[in-house]
């Protein structure tokens, strides 16, 4: 007797710890009240669900089955605990919007839906976009319409960073217009010693339709640096230049000064054929730079602007040695 009115007591107590959950009409999670007499008491809590399209939907919150005037797929149930309500307030943040894309098969291309997609977020949640990267194929859908962070880590990449003349940085490229693919390479000029930078522009994509030929090249480009970086120069100096003369059988300098070009950060070097240069040797880019001929006493370099002058060439007696070489 002593022990069934133990276990009786046991039962009444674990029937009477109500569960918790939010209720809309206590704007609150709070122990769910006694049910009526004759009902089972509710072990679920009931309440709207959360998408990043969709927000929030339309469904009260409380305790037991969902009410069956709930519209379809607005309501749904979770199992009740009471130290905690299962079905927590779903707290927004402000909406924001993004693109969506959808792949064009006649253009082979990822074209921009014109109009946004309006994305719903949780509180607490970072605004984040996502767009078919370079490595998407035709088979790629954008997760959420746009909306949100990336869930393929494979296809998707960043804009691609490139030096931009109208911006004047290098910097990020802007998304693709609509129905344009999003730029891969980046295009500038290019730099030689002789010719200095080529008239181009720089920019995202491939070289304008206009560019000069040859004044404009392209590079792979990347997410965290521009392959195609502002070439800034210093001040032109000038060098001389030397021809081979077979009746002679020297080489003889040129009358008039090459100007030669470089970057900011190099230095001035000329170069002019030494005493070892045979007649079929010319100069490395005119006179200008360095020696590439490494070919012991093929070639002398210098350091200052005309240093490469005929005086210098007569110090090592090349007349002599082109001479001597034309006897045997
Ligand atoms: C909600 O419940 C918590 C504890 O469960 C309480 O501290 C808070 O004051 C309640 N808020 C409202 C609005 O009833
Ligand atoms: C939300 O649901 C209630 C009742 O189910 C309905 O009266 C109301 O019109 C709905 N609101 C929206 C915005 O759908
Ligand atoms: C939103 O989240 C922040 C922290 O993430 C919190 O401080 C704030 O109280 C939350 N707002 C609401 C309405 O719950
Ligand atoms: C595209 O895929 C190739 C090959 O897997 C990879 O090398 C390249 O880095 C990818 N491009 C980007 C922008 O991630
Ligand atoms: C990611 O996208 C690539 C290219 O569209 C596709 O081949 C691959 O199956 C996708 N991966 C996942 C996990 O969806
Ligand atoms: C160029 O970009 C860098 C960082 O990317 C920034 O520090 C610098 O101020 C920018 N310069 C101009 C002229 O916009
Ligand atoms: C550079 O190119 C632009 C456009 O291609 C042209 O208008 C301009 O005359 C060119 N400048 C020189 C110095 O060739
Ligand atoms: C040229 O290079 C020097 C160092 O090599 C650097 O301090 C300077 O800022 C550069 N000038 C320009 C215009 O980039
Ligand atoms: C360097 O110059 C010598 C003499 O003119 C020539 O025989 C040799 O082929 C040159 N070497 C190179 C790498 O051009
Ligand atoms: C020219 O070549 C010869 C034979 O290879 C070598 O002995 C001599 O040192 C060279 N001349 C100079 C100035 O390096």
């Amino acid at each position: 007797m002593r022990f069934l009115i133990i276990a009786l007591f046991l039962v009444y107590t674990s029937v009477a710890e109500n569960i918790m959950c939010y209720q809309t009409a206590e704007k609150n999670a709070t122990m769910c009240p006694d049910p009526a007499e004759g009902a089972a008491a509710p072990t679920k809590c009931f309440g709207p669900t959360f998408s990043v399209l969709g927000g929030v939907t339309n469904s009260t919150y409380g305790c037991g089955e969902c009410p069956t005037d709930a519209a379809k797929d607005a309501c749904v149930t979770c199992d009740g605990a009471a130290d905690s309500a299962c079905n927590p307030e779903i707290i927004t943040a402000d909406n924001y919007e993004c693109y969506d894309y959808s792949y064009n098969a006649e253009k082979g291309v990822f074209a921009i839906q014109k109009d946004p997609i309006t994305c719903h977020r949780k509180n607490g949640t970072d605004v984040h976009c996502n767009k078919p990267g370079v490595n998407a194929t035709e088979t790629y859908t954008s997760n959420d319409k746009g909306c949100g962070p990336c869930t393929n880590t494979t296809a998707v990449a960043e804009n691609i960073m490139c030096y931009q003349t109208a911006e004047k940085n290098a910097t990020m490229c802007p998304d693709p217009a609509e129905g344009a693919a999003a730029p891969t390479k980046c295009f500038g000029p290019t730099f030689s010693v002789l010719g200095g930078v080529t008239n181009s522009t720089y920019g995202c994509g491939e070289c304008p339709t206009d560019a000069a030929k040859d004044a404009c090249v392209t590079c792979d480009g990347a997410a965290d640096s521009a392959c195609n970086p502002e070439i800034i120069t210093a001040d032109n100096y000038e060098c001389y230049d030397y021809s081979y003369n077979a009746e002679k059988g020297v080489f003889a300098i040129q009358k008039d000064p090459i100007t030669c070009h470089r970057k900011n950060g190099t230095d001035v070097h000329c170069n002019k054929p030494g005493v070892n240069a045979t007649e079929t040797y010319t100069s490395n880019d005119k006179g200008c730079g360095p020696c590439t001929n490494t070919t012991a006493g093929v070639c002398v370099a210098c350091d200052e602007t005309r240093c490469n002058s005929a005086v210098t060439v007569t110090a090592f007696l090349l007349p002599l040695a082109a001479l001597l070489y034309t006897l045997f």
